[in-house]
Protein backbone atom coordinates (compact mmCIF):
# COMPACT_ATOMS: atom_id res chain seq x y z
CA UNK A 1 0.00 0.00 0.00
CA UNK A 2 1.28 3.23 -1.04
CA UNK A 3 1.96 5.59 2.21
CA UNK A 4 2.14 9.50 2.05
CA UNK A 5 5.94 10.93 3.17
CA UNK A 6 4.74 11.98 6.39
CA UNK A 7 2.76 8.73 7.45
CA UNK A 8 4.86 6.24 9.36
CA UNK A 9 3.84 2.51 10.67
CA UNK A 10 3.89 2.95 14.28
CA UNK A 11 3.01 -0.87 16.72
CA UNK A 12 1.52 -1.85 13.39
CA UNK A 13 -1.22 1.05 13.25
CA UNK A 14 -0.70 3.94 10.11
CA UNK A 15 -0.42 7.44 11.95
CA UNK A 16 -0.40 10.53 10.03
CA UNK A 17 2.43 12.84 11.47
CA UNK A 18 -0.12 15.61 10.12
CA UNK A 19 -2.88 14.99 12.43
CA UNK A 20 -5.13 13.06 9.67
CA UNK A 21 -4.79 9.68 11.60
CA UNK A 22 -8.42 8.49 11.90
CA UNK A 23 -9.50 9.48 7.95
CA UNK A 24 -6.09 7.70 6.69
CA UNK A 25 -6.85 4.46 8.85
CA UNK A 26 -10.56 4.44 7.55
CA UNK A 27 -9.59 4.77 4.06
CA UNK A 28 -6.29 3.01 3.75
CA UNK A 29 -4.79 4.24 0.56
CA UNK A 30 -3.77 6.97 -1.27
CA UNK A 31 -6.97 7.78 -3.74
CA UNK A 32 -9.42 7.23 -1.23
CA UNK A 33 -7.46 9.28 1.31
CA UNK A 34 -7.45 12.20 -0.91
CA UNK A 35 -10.80 12.01 -1.60
CA UNK A 36 -12.00 11.76 2.40
CA UNK A 37 -9.75 14.78 3.55
CA UNK A 38 -7.87 16.49 0.99
CA UNK A 39 -5.51 16.76 4.28
CA UNK A 40 -2.95 14.08 3.96
CA UNK A 41 -2.34 14.19 0.25
CA UNK A 42 0.53 16.89 0.53
CA UNK A 43 3.07 14.97 -1.22
CA UNK A 44 2.68 13.15 -4.69
CA UNK A 45 4.49 11.06 -6.83
CA UNK A 46 5.82 12.55 -9.72
CA UNK A 47 8.63 12.31 -13.20
CA UNK A 48 10.84 14.99 -12.54
CA UNK A 49 13.77 16.93 -13.81
CA UNK A 50 16.13 18.74 -12.97
CA UNK A 51 18.38 19.74 -16.11
CA UNK A 52 17.91 19.41 -19.65
CA UNK A 53 19.79 15.75 -21.46
CA UNK A 54 18.91 12.53 -21.98
CA UNK A 55 15.65 11.60 -21.07
CA UNK A 56 17.05 8.28 -19.31
CA UNK A 57 19.49 10.31 -17.12
CA UNK A 58 17.49 13.09 -16.08
CA UNK A 59 14.33 11.69 -15.19
CA UNK A 60 14.00 10.38 -12.14
CA UNK A 61 10.68 9.48 -9.96
CA UNK A 62 10.29 11.36 -6.71
CA UNK A 63 7.71 12.63 -3.70
CA UNK A 64 6.76 16.23 -4.27
CA UNK A 65 5.25 18.47 -2.42
CA UNK A 66 1.48 19.54 -3.14
CA UNK A 67 0.63 23.40 -2.65
CA UNK A 68 -2.62 23.51 -0.17
CA UNK A 69 -5.53 23.75 -2.32
CA UNK A 70 -6.66 26.97 -3.36
CA UNK A 71 -10.46 28.52 -3.13
CA UNK A 72 -9.97 27.88 -7.26
CA UNK A 73 -7.71 25.37 -7.22
CA UNK A 74 -8.63 21.64 -7.71
CA UNK A 75 -6.74 18.89 -6.29
CA UNK A 76 -6.76 15.68 -9.11
CA UNK A 77 -5.44 12.70 -9.43
CA UNK A 78 -3.94 11.60 -12.69
CA UNK A 79 -5.49 8.33 -14.63
CA UNK A 80 -2.84 7.81 -17.37
CA UNK A 81 -0.37 10.45 -19.50
CA UNK A 82 1.08 9.67 -22.83
CA UNK A 83 4.81 10.20 -24.07
CA UNK A 84 4.50 11.81 -26.83
CA UNK A 85 7.91 13.36 -28.77
CA UNK A 86 7.27 17.11 -27.62
CA UNK A 87 7.77 15.60 -23.88
CA UNK A 88 10.77 14.07 -24.75
CA UNK A 89 12.56 17.52 -26.69
CA UNK A 90 11.04 19.30 -23.56
CA UNK A 91 13.32 17.18 -21.41
CA UNK A 92 16.07 17.23 -23.88
CA UNK A 93 15.81 21.14 -23.83
CA UNK A 94 15.21 21.59 -27.78
CA UNK A 95 11.46 22.36 -27.54
CA UNK A 96 9.45 26.24 -28.31
CA UNK A 97 8.62 26.26 -24.73
CA UNK A 98 10.40 24.97 -21.67
CA UNK A 99 9.48 25.13 -17.85
CA UNK A 100 11.16 26.55 -14.98
CA UNK A 101 13.12 23.27 -13.66
CA UNK A 102 13.16 21.18 -12.28
CA UNK A 103 10.02 20.47 -13.55
CA UNK A 104 7.74 17.59 -14.06
CA UNK A 105 7.12 15.62 -17.02
CA UNK A 106 4.40 15.33 -19.61
CA UNK A 107 1.94 17.60 -21.42
CA UNK A 108 -1.45 15.15 -22.19
CA UNK A 109 -3.32 13.07 -20.06
CA UNK A 110 -6.26 12.56 -18.07
CA UNK A 111 -6.57 13.18 -14.14
CA UNK A 112 -10.06 13.02 -12.21
CA UNK A 113 -10.86 15.45 -9.77
CA UNK A 114 -10.95 14.69 -6.20
CA UNK A 115 -12.04 17.65 -4.47
CA UNK A 116 -12.59 21.44 -5.23
CA UNK A 117 -12.38 24.89 -3.87
CA UNK A 118 -14.81 26.96 -2.34
CA UNK A 119 -15.17 29.32 -5.62
CA UNK A 120 -14.78 26.50 -8.01
CA UNK A 121 -17.66 27.00 -10.45
CA UNK A 122 -17.45 24.32 -13.52
CA UNK A 123 -15.64 21.11 -11.94
CA UNK A 124 -16.87 19.07 -9.65
CA UNK A 125 -15.36 15.29 -7.70
CA UNK A 126 -15.56 12.65 -10.15
CA UNK A 127 -14.63 14.97 -13.15
CA UNK A 128 -12.65 14.07 -15.64
CA UNK A 129 -10.23 16.39 -16.93
CA UNK A 130 -6.88 16.94 -19.44
CA UNK A 131 -4.75 20.29 -19.63
CA UNK A 132 -5.91 23.20 -21.58
CA UNK A 133 -2.34 24.28 -22.53
CA UNK A 134 1.14 22.74 -22.66
CA UNK A 135 3.51 22.34 -20.00
CA UNK A 136 0.91 21.21 -17.11
CA UNK A 137 3.58 18.16 -15.86
CA UNK A 138 1.15 15.28 -16.09
CA UNK A 139 3.38 12.44 -15.16
CA UNK A 140 2.42 12.61 -11.37
CA UNK A 141 0.25 10.63 -9.21
CA UNK A 142 -1.56 14.08 -7.89
CA UNK A 143 -1.58 18.19 -8.47
CA UNK A 144 -3.09 20.83 -7.23
CA UNK A 145 -4.29 23.06 -10.42
CA UNK A 146 -5.90 25.97 -11.15
CA UNK A 147 -9.47 25.47 -12.25
CA UNK A 148 -8.58 26.93 -15.46
CA UNK A 149 -5.64 24.79 -16.53
CA UNK A 150 -8.03 22.10 -17.45
CA UNK A 151 -11.09 21.57 -18.77
CA UNK A 152 -13.51 18.55 -18.13
CA UNK A 153 -14.28 15.62 -20.59
CA UNK A 154 -17.14 13.62 -20.48
CA UNK A 155 -15.90 9.69 -18.92
CA UNK A 156 -18.31 7.33 -20.40
CA UNK A 157 -15.66 7.55 -23.46
CA UNK A 158 -12.38 4.78 -22.92
CA UNK A 159 -9.22 6.03 -20.33
CA UNK A 160 -6.91 5.29 -23.13
CA UNK A 161 -9.21 7.83 -25.40
CA UNK A 162 -9.18 10.38 -22.85
CA UNK A 163 -5.72 10.05 -22.16
CA UNK A 164 -4.62 11.35 -25.64
CA UNK A 165 -7.30 13.48 -26.84
CA UNK A 166 -5.69 17.19 -26.26
CA UNK A 167 -2.77 16.55 -28.25
CA UNK A 168 -2.96 14.40 -31.63
CA UNK A 169 -6.67 14.51 -32.62
CA UNK A 170 -6.65 17.96 -31.93
CA UNK A 171 -3.78 18.67 -34.49
CA UNK A 172 -5.35 16.33 -36.91
CA UNK A 173 -9.44 17.69 -36.12
CA UNK A 174 -7.72 20.85 -36.69
CA UNK A 175 -5.48 20.83 -39.57
CA UNK A 176 -8.25 18.46 -41.82
CA UNK A 177 -10.89 21.74 -40.79
CA UNK A 178 -8.66 25.10 -41.05
CA UNK A 179 -6.54 24.94 -44.03
CA UNK A 180 -8.52 23.92 -46.69
CA UNK A 181 -12.32 23.34 -47.87
CA UNK A 182 -12.31 20.21 -48.11
CA UNK A 183 -15.37 18.01 -49.18
CA UNK A 184 -16.11 14.22 -49.06
CA UNK A 185 -14.12 12.58 -51.94
CA UNK A 186 -11.00 15.07 -51.68
CA UNK A 187 -7.61 13.65 -51.12
CA UNK A 188 -5.21 14.44 -48.69
CA UNK A 189 -1.69 13.01 -48.44
CA UNK A 190 0.39 12.74 -44.95
CA UNK A 191 3.74 11.09 -43.95
CA UNK A 192 4.41 9.47 -40.42
CA UNK A 193 1.04 8.14 -40.98
CA UNK A 194 1.11 5.84 -38.24
CA UNK A 195 1.88 8.32 -35.62
CA UNK A 196 -0.67 9.23 -33.05
CA UNK A 197 -1.57 12.33 -35.21
CA UNK A 198 -1.25 10.20 -38.40
CA UNK A 199 -3.71 8.08 -36.90
CA UNK A 200 -6.28 10.24 -35.85
CA UNK A 201 -5.96 12.13 -39.57
CA UNK A 202 -7.16 8.60 -40.82
CA UNK A 203 -9.93 8.03 -38.79
CA UNK A 204 -11.41 11.87 -38.94
CA UNK A 205 -10.72 11.99 -42.29
CA UNK A 206 -12.45 9.08 -43.14
CA UNK A 207 -15.39 10.08 -40.87
CA UNK A 208 -15.59 13.44 -43.47
CA UNK A 209 -15.35 10.87 -46.13
CA UNK A 210 -12.38 12.13 -47.41
CA UNK A 211 -9.83 9.95 -48.98
CA UNK A 212 -6.27 9.39 -47.18
CA UNK A 213 -2.91 8.62 -48.67
CA UNK A 214 -0.70 7.15 -46.02
CA UNK A 215 3.27 7.14 -46.07
CA UNK A 216 5.39 5.29 -43.47
CA UNK A 217 9.17 4.59 -43.57
CA UNK A 218 9.55 0.90 -44.80
CA UNK A 219 9.60 -2.05 -42.37
CA UNK A 220 10.34 -5.50 -41.68
CA UNK A 221 6.40 -5.40 -40.63
CA UNK A 222 5.61 -3.27 -43.22
CA UNK A 223 2.22 -5.15 -44.69
CA UNK A 224 0.90 -5.77 -40.97
CA UNK A 225 1.26 -1.68 -39.87
CA UNK A 226 -0.17 -1.32 -43.74
CA UNK A 227 -3.21 -3.74 -42.54
CA UNK A 228 -3.42 -2.05 -39.46
CA UNK A 229 -3.99 1.67 -40.98
CA UNK A 230 -6.44 0.32 -43.52
CA UNK A 231 -8.21 -1.55 -40.41
CA UNK A 232 -8.70 2.49 -39.49
CA UNK A 233 -10.84 3.78 -42.44
CA UNK A 234 -7.85 4.29 -45.33
CA UNK A 235 -7.24 2.24 -48.76
CA UNK A 236 -3.88 3.87 -49.32
CA UNK A 237 -0.46 2.85 -47.19
CA UNK A 238 2.75 3.21 -49.02
CA UNK A 239 6.24 3.27 -48.02
CA UNK A 240 7.86 6.49 -48.46
CA UNK A 241 9.77 4.97 -51.83
CA UNK A 242 6.63 4.69 -53.52
CA UNK A 243 5.57 7.76 -53.65
CA UNK A 244 9.13 8.18 -55.93
CA UNK A 245 8.25 5.42 -58.70
CA UNK A 246 6.24 6.20 -61.93
CA UNK A 247 3.67 3.53 -60.58
CA UNK A 248 2.30 6.65 -58.10
CA UNK A 249 0.09 7.86 -61.65
CA UNK A 250 -2.15 4.54 -61.34
CA UNK A 251 -3.43 5.90 -57.64
CA UNK A 252 -4.45 9.20 -58.75
CA UNK A 253 -6.48 7.43 -61.50
CA UNK A 254 -8.52 6.08 -58.48
CA UNK A 255 -8.50 8.75 -56.17
CA UNK A 256 -8.54 12.92 -56.81
CA UNK A 257 -4.64 14.85 -56.50
CA UNK A 258 -4.51 15.82 -52.66
CA UNK A 259 -5.47 19.56 -51.67
CA UNK A 260 -3.66 19.31 -48.58
CA UNK A 261 -0.05 17.39 -47.56
CA UNK A 262 0.43 16.75 -43.91
CA UNK A 263 4.13 16.61 -42.97
CA UNK A 264 5.60 15.86 -39.64
CA UNK A 265 8.68 14.47 -40.79
CA UNK A 266 10.61 17.11 -43.18
CA UNK A 267 13.19 16.35 -45.54
CA UNK A 268 13.05 14.12 -48.43
CA UNK A 269 9.71 13.01 -47.17
CA UNK A 270 8.19 16.13 -47.41
CA UNK A 271 9.20 16.72 -50.59
CA UNK A 272 7.92 13.79 -52.51
CA UNK A 273 4.43 15.04 -50.24
CA UNK A 274 5.03 18.05 -51.70
CA UNK A 275 5.51 16.59 -55.55
CA UNK A 276 1.78 15.15 -55.57
CA UNK A 277 -0.04 18.01 -54.18
CA UNK A 278 -2.89 19.18 -56.19
CA UNK A 279 -1.85 22.86 -57.93
CA UNK A 280 -2.77 25.51 -55.06
CA UNK A 281 -3.04 23.31 -52.28
CA UNK A 282 -1.74 23.85 -49.05
CA UNK A 283 1.26 21.50 -47.26
CA UNK A 284 1.06 22.13 -43.40
CA UNK A 285 4.23 21.35 -41.45
CA UNK A 286 3.43 20.32 -37.51
CA UNK A 287 6.03 17.85 -36.80
CA UNK A 288 9.94 16.91 -38.07
CA UNK A 289 10.99 13.82 -37.36
CA UNK A 290 13.78 13.77 -39.63
CA UNK A 291 15.26 16.53 -38.06
CA UNK A 292 15.43 17.58 -41.58
CA UNK A 293 14.77 21.22 -43.16
CA UNK A 294 11.52 21.22 -45.75
CA UNK A 295 13.43 21.71 -49.30
CA UNK A 296 10.23 23.48 -51.28
CA UNK A 297 10.83 22.73 -55.25
CA UNK A 298 11.09 26.09 -57.28
CA UNK A 299 8.33 24.82 -59.62
CA UNK A 300 5.93 23.64 -56.97
CA UNK A 301 5.72 27.24 -56.13
CA UNK A 302 6.15 29.03 -59.44
CA UNK A 303 4.09 26.43 -61.43
CA UNK A 304 1.43 25.16 -58.77
CA UNK A 305 1.42 28.21 -56.42
CA UNK A 306 1.75 25.70 -52.97
CA UNK A 307 0.79 27.02 -50.01
CA UNK A 308 3.41 26.28 -47.38
CA UNK A 309 2.03 26.45 -43.62
CA UNK A 310 2.81 25.21 -40.53
CA UNK A 311 0.84 24.45 -37.20
CA UNK A 312 1.11 24.36 -34.03
CA UNK A 313 -1.77 22.80 -31.73
CA UNK A 314 -0.19 25.02 -28.47
CA UNK A 315 -0.69 28.22 -30.11
CA UNK A 316 -3.82 27.11 -31.27
CA UNK A 317 -5.09 26.88 -27.54
CA UNK A 318 -3.66 30.12 -26.31
CA UNK A 319 -5.18 31.52 -29.36
CA UNK A 320 -8.27 30.25 -28.24
CA UNK A 321 -8.08 30.23 -24.50
CA UNK A 322 -10.21 33.07 -24.23
CA UNK A 323 -12.98 31.68 -25.59
CA UNK A 324 -13.62 27.89 -24.59
CA UNK A 325 -16.17 27.34 -26.10
CA UNK A 326 -14.10 26.86 -29.85
CA UNK A 327 -12.08 24.24 -28.22
CA UNK A 328 -15.13 22.29 -26.38
CA UNK A 329 -16.91 22.39 -29.39
CA UNK A 330 -14.10 20.45 -31.02
CA UNK A 331 -13.58 18.06 -27.70
CA UNK A 332 -18.16 17.71 -28.04
CA UNK A 333 -17.01 16.40 -31.55
CA UNK A 334 -14.47 14.12 -31.31
CA UNK A 335 -16.08 12.58 -27.88
CA UNK A 336 -18.96 11.89 -30.60
CA UNK A 337 -16.51 10.43 -32.75
CA UNK A 338 -15.48 8.11 -29.75
CA UNK A 339 -18.74 6.39 -29.24
CA UNK A 340 -19.93 6.07 -32.61
CA UNK A 341 -16.68 3.99 -32.67
CA UNK A 342 -15.10 5.93 -35.68
CA UNK A 343 -12.14 7.55 -33.67
CA UNK A 344 -10.03 5.08 -31.41
CA UNK A 345 -7.02 6.06 -29.14
CA UNK A 346 -3.61 5.19 -30.91
CA UNK A 347 -2.11 1.67 -30.60
CA UNK A 348 -0.91 2.13 -27.14
CA UNK A 349 1.50 0.42 -24.65
CA UNK A 350 0.14 0.50 -21.27
CA UNK A 351 3.15 1.35 -18.27
CA UNK A 352 3.35 1.60 -14.51
CA UNK A 353 4.62 4.70 -13.28
CA UNK A 354 7.05 2.93 -11.62
CA UNK A 355 8.39 1.40 -14.75
CA UNK A 356 8.67 5.08 -16.44
CA UNK A 357 12.40 3.95 -18.18
CA UNK A 358 11.19 1.87 -20.16
CA UNK A 359 8.43 3.82 -21.63
CA UNK A 360 10.74 6.53 -21.92
CA UNK A 361 13.06 4.35 -23.94
CA UNK A 362 10.88 2.79 -25.97
CA UNK A 363 9.14 6.30 -26.65
CA UNK A 364 12.64 7.18 -27.99
CA UNK A 365 13.09 4.04 -30.57
CA UNK A 366 11.83 3.80 -34.42
CA UNK A 367 9.54 1.56 -35.79
CA UNK A 368 7.95 0.82 -32.32
CA UNK A 369 4.41 2.33 -34.05
CA UNK A 370 2.68 2.25 -30.11
CA UNK A 371 1.96 5.28 -27.86
CA UNK A 372 3.49 4.79 -24.65
CA UNK A 373 0.85 5.68 -21.97
CA UNK A 374 1.90 5.84 -18.23
CA UNK A 375 -1.02 4.29 -15.56
CA UNK A 376 -0.90 5.88 -12.52
CA UNK A 377 -3.11 3.28 -10.71
CA UNK A 378 -0.71 0.77 -11.26
CA UNK A 379 2.17 2.39 -9.23
N1 LIG B 1 2.46 20.96 -34.31
C1 LIG B 1 1.65 20.41 -33.44
O1 LIG B 1 0.71 21.04 -32.93
C2 LIG B 1 1.85 18.98 -33.07
C3 LIG B 1 0.88 18.29 -32.34
C4 LIG B 1 1.08 16.93 -32.11
C5 LIG B 1 2.26 16.33 -32.52
N2 LIG B 1 3.18 17.07 -33.17
C6 LIG B 1 4.43 16.49 -33.69
O2 LIG B 1 4.05 15.47 -34.59
C7 LIG B 1 5.03 14.47 -34.63
C8 LIG B 1 4.34 13.12 -34.35
O3 LIG B 1 3.84 13.14 -33.02
P1 LIG B 1 3.04 11.88 -32.48
O4 LIG B 1 2.73 12.05 -31.05
O5 LIG B 1 1.92 11.63 -33.41
O6 LIG B 1 4.20 10.79 -32.66
P2 LIG B 1 4.28 9.26 -32.31
O7 LIG B 1 2.92 8.68 -32.18
O8 LIG B 1 5.24 9.11 -31.19
O9 LIG B 1 4.95 8.67 -33.64
C9 LIG B 1 6.20 9.11 -34.05
C10 LIG B 1 6.20 9.10 -35.57
O10 LIG B 1 7.39 9.70 -36.06
C11 LIG B 1 7.99 8.80 -37.01
N3 LIG B 1 9.44 8.99 -36.98
C12 LIG B 1 10.25 8.91 -35.91
N4 LIG B 1 11.52 9.18 -36.27
C13 LIG B 1 11.49 9.41 -37.61
C14 LIG B 1 12.48 9.74 -38.56
N5 LIG B 1 13.76 9.88 -38.20
N6 LIG B 1 12.09 9.92 -39.84
C15 LIG B 1 10.80 9.77 -40.19
N7 LIG B 1 9.82 9.47 -39.33
C16 LIG B 1 10.17 9.29 -38.05
C17 LIG B 1 7.58 7.44 -36.54
O11 LIG B 1 7.71 6.55 -37.61
P3 LIG B 1 8.42 5.11 -37.48
O12 LIG B 1 7.34 4.20 -37.00
O13 LIG B 1 8.84 4.86 -38.87
O14 LIG B 1 9.56 5.25 -36.51
C18 LIG B 1 6.13 7.71 -36.16
O15 LIG B 1 5.32 7.75 -37.30
C19 LIG B 1 6.05 14.87 -33.59
O16 LIG B 1 7.08 15.60 -34.24
C20 LIG B 1 5.28 15.79 -32.67
O17 LIG B 1 6.10 16.68 -31.95
C21 LIG B 1 3.00 18.36 -33.46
Amino acid sequence: MWLPLHAVRQRGQIVCRRGCMTAFLRTQGRRDFSRSTGRCAQTCQALSYGNHGDPLQVVQLKDVDLPPIGEKDVLVKFLAAPINPSDINMIQGTYAILPDLPAVGGNEGVAQVIEVGSQVKSLKTGDWVIPRDAGLGTWRTEAVLAETDVISLPNDIPLLSAATLGVNPCTAFRMLSDFEDLKPGDTVIQNAANSGVGQAVIQIAAARGINTINVVRDRPDFAQLSERLKALGTSYVLKEEALRRPEIKELFKACSKPKLALNGVGGKSATELLRHLQAGGSMVTYGGMSRQPVTIPVSALIFKDVKIRGFWVTRWKQKHSDDGRTFRTMLDELCSLIRQGKLTAPACTEVGLQDYHKALDAAMQPFISSKQVLIMGTS
